[in-house]
């Protein structure tokens, strides 16, 4: 492939700009970019494989990743991360009760959430961000970290608005 087509099918990947400071500073710069990493490619895998790899390089955490819904479950999509359930029923664990309940979980320690699911023991607290379209749930978006805590209303607002800027 020459430079220039190489360029045209790659313009964007290496060129993701991490800022320090605060979260919503974070954010700031994070958002417009997953904006441009996504708004042109038609492909979802490649999409959810953007914004997870995206919020991994800003944010280093735990586990990052994607369950849509299928049926009567959600089943894992992209992710960043250790391996993971592969799939969780409607209102099981935080992902299922944020599908059940269409609304986003801030849960600040997992071991306190009834029923929480542990893909791994090294998770202590947790976001779930339900993603919904004409009304529906068609999936979540799950991060994890290994710190207690971690998790805001800061993370709340971002990370839905990311969710938002996905076409299904
Ligand atoms: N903890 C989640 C399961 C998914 S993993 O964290 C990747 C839950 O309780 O639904």
């Amino acid at each position: 492939m020459t430079r220039w087509l190489s360029a045209y099918f790659c313009a964007m990947a290496e060129d993701l700009v991490i800022t320090r400071g605060d979260k919503q500073a974070q954010y700031e710069s994070l958002i417009p970019q997953i904006e441009s990493l996504i708004t042109y490619e038609t492909d979802l895998v490649a999409n959810l494989g953007n914004v997870v790899a995206a919020l991994k390089e800003q944010f280093n955490w735990f586990w990052i990743g994607f369950y849509l819904v299928k049926g009567e479950e959600l089943v894992l999509s992209a992710f960043q991360g250790p391996v993971a359930c592969t799939r969780i029923r409607k209102g099981k664990g935080v992902c299922g009760t944020s599908w059940a309940e269409a609304r986003t979980l801030v849960v600040a320690d997992v071991d306190a959430f009834p029923g929480h699911i542990a893909c791994s023991s090294l998770s202590k607290s947790e976001i779930v961000v339900p993603i919904i379209r004409d009304g529906n749930v068609i999936g979540v978006l799950d991060v994890d970290s290994d710190a207690y805590d971690m998790f805001d209303t800061t993370d709340q607002a971002s990370l839905e608005k990311i969710v938002d800027l996905i076409k299904f």
